[in-house]
């Protein structure tokens, strides 16, 4: 039995304690939302309890198709029993469909099918509102190495390949998502933060409608329901 202590993070969505293990952490998922960076704030009701679930099913999946991930244990609706890792200050941003600001950025209509998925960066900076950022730049900057990229980008590819195809299983088009990569002690690169309509685009496959987060970001009504949704047909 791990002994939750005290709080050593707490995020926009998440909060992360130590544990009386050091390589253990505990993380605790809040109805807490917010968009565009904080200027947007709200609660989806019983969000954590639903992306603390959704992420855990979702990590065990990849764990089983070898990816490795951060998932130790669910301890409760809300909290996880987790690997102790240091973030890699990146969002690893994969697309497979245009929409949001790779729309906006390239004057591309959402919904249009990207040739090949896309993969890109953001440093992970508040302050900097998230700034796209590009390999030869984090290798300058040392925010991770040459070798660490190459695990990032296999990681990255084979998560959404994994993910589409078990997406497009329950009827949805996994449109793009964002994942965080974290370091092991001995420096092993492995997936960590969450896989949920937080970090993710779901459009129904047949009718488009948007199952995701967007729906708060965009004020587009049935927040609540589309987070129920989603989970209801992953618990198919
Ligand atoms: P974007 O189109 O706004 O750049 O978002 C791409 C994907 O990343 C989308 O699935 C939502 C996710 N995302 C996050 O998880 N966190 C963020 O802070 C942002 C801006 C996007
Ligand atoms: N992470 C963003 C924020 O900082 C929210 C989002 O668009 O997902 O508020």
């Amino acid at each position: 039995m791990t002994t939750k202590m005290g709080q050593l993070y707490e995020g926009k969505a998440k909060r992360v304690y130590a544990t009386d293990d050091e390589g253990r952490y505990i993380v605790e998922y809040k109805d807490d939302a917010t968009a565009f960076n904080g200027a947007k704030r709200g609660t989806i009701a019983g969000k954590g309890v639903i992306n603390n679930q959704m992420s855990n099913a979702l990590f065990k999946l990849l764990e089983s198709k070898g990816v490795r991930t951060h998932f130790l244990e669910q301890l409760s609706d809300r909290e996880t029993l987790v690997r102790a890792v240091k973030i890699v200050p990146l969002e690893i941003i994969i697309r497979n469909v245009a929409a949001g600001s790779f729309s906006k950025r390239y004057g591309v209509e959402e919904g249009q099918e990207l040739k090949c998925p896309t993969l890109e960066y953001s440093l992970k900076n508040d302050a900097l509102n998230d700034p796209l950022i590009n390999d030869s730049h984090i290798l300058a900057l040392g925010i991770a190495t040459e070798k660490e990229l190459d695990a990032i980008r296999t990681m990255a590819y084979k998560v959404n390949d994994v993910l589409k195809e078990f997406f497009a299983g329950i009827g949805v088009k996994l449109i793009d998502f964002k994942i965080e990569a974290g370091r092991l002690p001995d420096g092993e690169i492995i997936l960590a933060d969450e896989i949920s309509p937080d970090t993710c685009r779901f459009w129904d496959a047949k009718t488009n409608e948007k199952l995701d987060k967007d729906r708060f970001r965009r004020d587009l009504g049935g927040v609540e329901e589309a987070y129920h949704e989603i989970f209801s047909r992953i618990n198919q």
